[in-house]
């Protein structure tokens, strides 16, 4: 399986933040917010990714990430011109993706929680499609769904006025090969975009999407509001300061997984300065 982290679009709501920068090279924390989402794909396993972002911050994510070797990755970017909707991202994506199945995650999305890996690692060979539930208070800012009394999944709505349950969809997609297909025969919505939700309603409507509710014990932030942005900020520092180990630290998910050597662990000690990062690969 290869993985996409869409890092484009306008960032409009954290304004004046991203009006020179792009969003998901903001802090979260102690590291540029794209290390989450990377860090997500590398604990299911996966290794190639594609990096989309503007025309206009290109640049700036290769400087910060390179082509992933140092975290045992191969990295490729592409550009998306306009925010025309997270489902371009297949189309962005065709000859990367080539004849494999995709995850997709946004660049703005952090997930951490007991179980994780496992349950990433679970949707890797999926046929069809694997999306994830997660109760909030404010469903309406999200793709939502419903389910029966069986907990099948009923419908999929994206950012309804009058939410039927308090179930979002997070940010966090796996798909076989069809979402290529599926990607260009959608039409953008009345905002003009092609959505991600018209994708899962197509997996849905032919009987082939996985719906799986994350437990409690499971943490998702999307950060594309100040506010949520700071929550996120706040529970990685908290939790780093609980505890001894750090959150998405890429170098040492590559080295648990045994994508790098020793001794490339550390010399990205020495590569990432004085800093707590460094301290933290050092004591690895
Ligand atoms: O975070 C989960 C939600 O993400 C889902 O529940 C929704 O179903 C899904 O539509 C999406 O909603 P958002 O309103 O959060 O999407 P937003 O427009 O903020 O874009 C999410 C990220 O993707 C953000 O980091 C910017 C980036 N993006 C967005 C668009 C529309 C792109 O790179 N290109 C785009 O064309």
């Amino acid at each position: 399986m290869k993985g996409i982290v869409l890092a484009g679009g306008a960032g409009t709501r954290l304004y004046p933040l991203t009006i020179a920068v792009s969003k998901q090279l903001l802090p979260v924390y102690d590291k540029p917010m794209i290390y989450y989402p990377i860090s997500v794909l590398m604990l299911a396993g996966i290794r190639e990714i594609l990096i989309i972002t503007t025309p206009e911050d290109q640049h700036l994510f290769k400087k910060l990430l390179g082509d992933g070797k140092t975290f045992g990755c191969e990295l490729q970017y592409e550009v998306q011109h306009e925010p025309n909707g997270l489902a371009e991202a297949f189309i962005i994506g065709e000859k990367f993706i080539g004849k494999d199945k995709v995850a997709l995650i946004l660049g703005d999305n952090i997930f951490y929680g007991n179980g994780l890996s496992k349950l990433l690692q679970s949707k890797t060979d999926i046929n069809g499609g694997a999306i994830f539930a997660y109760p909030v208070r404010d469903p309406e800012r999200f793709g939502v769904v419903t389910f029966d009394e069986n907990h099948k999944a009923t419908s999929i709505v994206e950012k309804p006025k009058n939410p039927a349950s308090n179930y979002a969809v997070p940010g966090l997609y796996f798909y076989d090969n069809v979402v290529i297909e599926i990607a260009k025969s959608i039409a953008p919505s009345a905002r003009g975009e092609k959505e991600i939700t018209a994708i899962n309603q197509a997996y849905l409507s032919k009987g082939t999407l996985d719906v799986v509710v994350m437990s409690r014990g499971m943490s998702w932030f999307d950060t594309g509001t100040v506010d949520a942005l700071d929550d996120a900020t706040e529970f990685i520092r908290v939790l780093q300061r609980n505890q001894s180990t750090m959150i998405s630290c890429l170098e040492e998910i590559a080295y648990k997984m045994s994508w790098i050597s020793y001794e490339a662990l550390k010399e990205s000690a020495h590569r990432y300065g004085k800093g707590n990062y460094a301290s933290y690969i050092k004591t690895l």
